[in-house]
């Protein structure tokens, strides 16, 4: 069966869109026309090596310089090649803040607060990292993850805050730089000492992936099809925290939106965000395995929606749910680490 009330973009339609209610934005791309020729997703080799994440605040020395001269490359790629840096974060801004309409409708495509957050990040920085690795000619580079689950991850790691590199963020909350235990479901600050946020950060963890996510749709977020009528904002559990809270938490407070990280036009310009979706993608995979892959969507309408990405080949490929449900058959996988909130029950 096919999904016959699936979402997509309709890639003519780009148009500047609202970053924040009082700032329009264009992140359209330049010299945009359209129909592109474009490939169909297809796997990558299963025999090549799987490519495994690993927790952000364990990487070492060689490993940071690996990644800074990857990135080192693709900020010196210019606009008009779409795996250039600002392409690569505007991919945020295009899906995220309605800058296309849907094919065969005039209603807005927005993959946040419904069940196409999973997958959409996953598929942006599965593209995004394997531009990366080609650009270092590295085909196991894996991006970080952002361990804030778990009491080693719940300040910035340190190699997000390093003061000395070229790629030092500036756009952030610096009463949120380390030593400061982030507040998983931050809102306002408070004066916790570190040992009291971070029993309350496991704690709601527990809530988040297990005693409040039971069911599929509490998770993943509301099912979102196609046309006005299919419209739906309900974000899942992790989406709504510690997903948005710790994009509000990272962003400056001297923006009107906490730039970059608190507004989706503008999210993706901080390293950070990277490894801060790895980690989503990874307690994904933490889900489906707790309820050993019960509660996957089987829904056609979700496996067929689609998106459009630019590959490490510059070919423009149309990718679907369906083919980014499994990790290992899109060649990667995360190193565990030992997760205390699930013994966490209040
Ligand atoms: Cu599309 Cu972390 O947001």
């Amino acid at each position: 069966k096919r999904g016959a009330k699936s979402v997509g973009p309709n890639m003519t339609s780009c148009h500047p869109s609202y970053g924040r209610k009082d700032l329009l934005v264009d992140c359209c791309p330049p010299g945009f026309q359209f129909p592109l020729p474009f490939v169909d997703f297809q796997f990558p080799d299963p025999q090549s090596p799987l490519r495994i994440h690993r927790p952000a605040h364990a990487v070492d020395v060689d490993y940071i310089a690996k990644y800074d001269k990857a990135l080192s490359i693709m900020k010196s790629l210019p606009h008009h090649d779409p795996r250039s840096f600002s392409r690569q974060a505007n991919l945020h801004c295009l899906f995220c803040t309605g800058a296309y309409d849907q094919q065969n409708s005039n209603a807005p495509l927005s993959i946040h607060r419904t069940w196409l957050f999973f997958p959409w990040h996953r598929m942006m920085i599965y593209f995004h990292e394997r531009i990366l690795g080609s650009l270092i000619g590295d085909e196991t580079f894996a991006l970080p993850y952002w361990a804030w689950d778990i009491p080693q991850g719940m300040v910035i790691p340190d190699m997000y805050t390093n003061n000395s590199s070229s790629f030092y963020h500036t756009m952030r909350d610096v009463s949120h730089l380390p030593p400061q235990t982030a507040d998983l479901n931050y809102v306002w600050d408070t004066k916790l000492i570190p040992e009291d946020q971070i029993d309350i950060n496991l704690a709601f963890m527990y809530n988040q992936m297990v005693s409040g996510a039971r069911k599929t749709e509490l998770f993943r977020g509301c099912t979102y099809k196609a046309g006005k009528e299919g419209y739906c904002n309900g974000p899942g559990t992790i989406e709504l925290a510690p997903h948005n809270a710790l994009h509000t938490w990272i962003g400056s407070s001297l923006n009107p939106g906490r730039e970059d990280m608190g507004k989706f036009y503008s999210a993706a310009k901080d390293r950070i965000f990277y490894a801060h979706h790895a980690n989503i993608d990874r307690l994904w995979e933490v889900w489906r395995e707790a309820h050993k892959q019960q509660l996957d969507i089987k829904d056609p309408d979700w496996l067929d929606s689609f998106f459009y990405f630019y590959d490490e080949n510059l070919r423009l490929v149309r990718v679907k749910v369906g083919d980014v449900v499994d990790t290992i058959k899109l060649g990667y996988s995360y190193e565990q680490v030992h997760r205390p909130w699930l013994n966490m029950r209040p």
